[in-house]
């Protein structure tokens, strides 16, 4: 079997128009959803995300506050700055851009956020809702997941949904995600990590695999059950010098093989990294609404 390429481009398109659609309708209320946006240090990776996300505000209508600061910015001044976009009512959500440079303390700075604009979902208090399924902001790389797999017409209710990874960004929310009693969830969800011994023993189980390791090959032929559907959530750097840049992009599925087997399963690039901005612009938008009764 050759498997269906899930284009996460084409899908994140079809959101953002509809999000496009919404903000008009919000400007003609008076609303103008805004984005504070953080970025500390040089890191090209996220660098290059964070101007991603900046340039998709600006094309559905977003009202964007952007920071770059340097590596050498203090905890203090971090802070300071959240504290200012908390009491910014232009400022819907305000994302901070992880990993932060080496001397500022992450948690303390997520924890500063008004949960009411984390639309990262990364507070404790929304990350709780989360689990309690209660109303909460998703965090937006595992709920481009789910997205996907709904919009693709994958059947997760009953499914045995096999994630490896266990980061506090992708895997340890979507496995509550999906396990949730609520529409896009009710699977089974097992979850596999570095310690895991023999990671294909489960993954050849799997209806759903998720591969968010972060290291390619880690998903190889061997481990897919013949139909499985296969979401790679990884973003790995790999030198290329025929490449302008130098390197070029792999997730951690070994694509070109897999694909011959799997039902289902998405490219990288142009896979699960165009949903993750398109649903931080939907918590964004989201947010708006919220907190103008809308
Ligand atoms: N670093 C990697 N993924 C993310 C994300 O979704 N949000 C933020 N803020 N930082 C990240």
């Amino acid at each position: 079997m050759t498997a269906r390429i899930i284009d996460g481009k084409e899908i994140a398109r079809q959101i953002r128009t509809e999000l496009a659609e919404e903000v008009q309708r919000l400007k003609t209320l008076g609303v103008v959803p805004g984005l504070g946006v953080i970025l500390v240090g040089e890191d090209p990776a996220s660098r290059s995300y964070v101007m991603a996300k900046e340039k998709a505000c600006h094309e559905i209508g977003l009202y964007s506050d952007d920071n770059h600061l340097p590596a050498t910015t203090s905890q203090e001044e971090l802070l300071a700055l959240v504290r200012r976009m908390n009491a910014d009512p232009r400022i819907n959500g305000i994302l901070v851009q992880l990993p932060l440079p080496k001397g500022l303390d992450e948690s303390k700075v997520l924890l500063a956020i008004d949960p009411d604009k984390d639309v990262d979902g990364f507070h404790p208090l929304n990350v709780g809702r989360m689990v309690l399924g209660e109303k909460a902001f998703m965090p937006c790389t595992p709920h481009g997941v789910v997205q996907m797999l709904c919009r693709s017409g994958v059947v997760i209710d009953g499914a045995h949904a096999v994630i490896v990874g266990r980061s506090n960004i992708v895997g340890k929310p979507l496995a509550n995600m999906l396990m949730q009693k609520s529409p896009g969830g009710n699977a089974t969800v097992t979850v596999c990590h570095t310690r895991t011994r023999d990671i294909g023993r489960y993954t050849r189980e799997a209806d759903i695999v998720i591969a968010a390791a972060g290291r390619p090959n880690t998903i190889t032929a061997d481990m897919i059950r013949e139909g499985a559907v296969v979401i790679d959530v990884g973003v790995n750097r790999i030198e290329d010098a025929s490449r302008k840049q130098g390197f070029r992009l792999v997730g951690d599925v070994d694509f070109e093989a897999v694909k011959e087997k799997a039902g289902m399963i998405t490219p990288v690039p142009g896979g699960v990294g165009p949903m993750t901005i398109t649903m931080l612009l939907h918590n964004t938008v989201e947010s708006a609404r919220r907190a103008h009764n809308l």
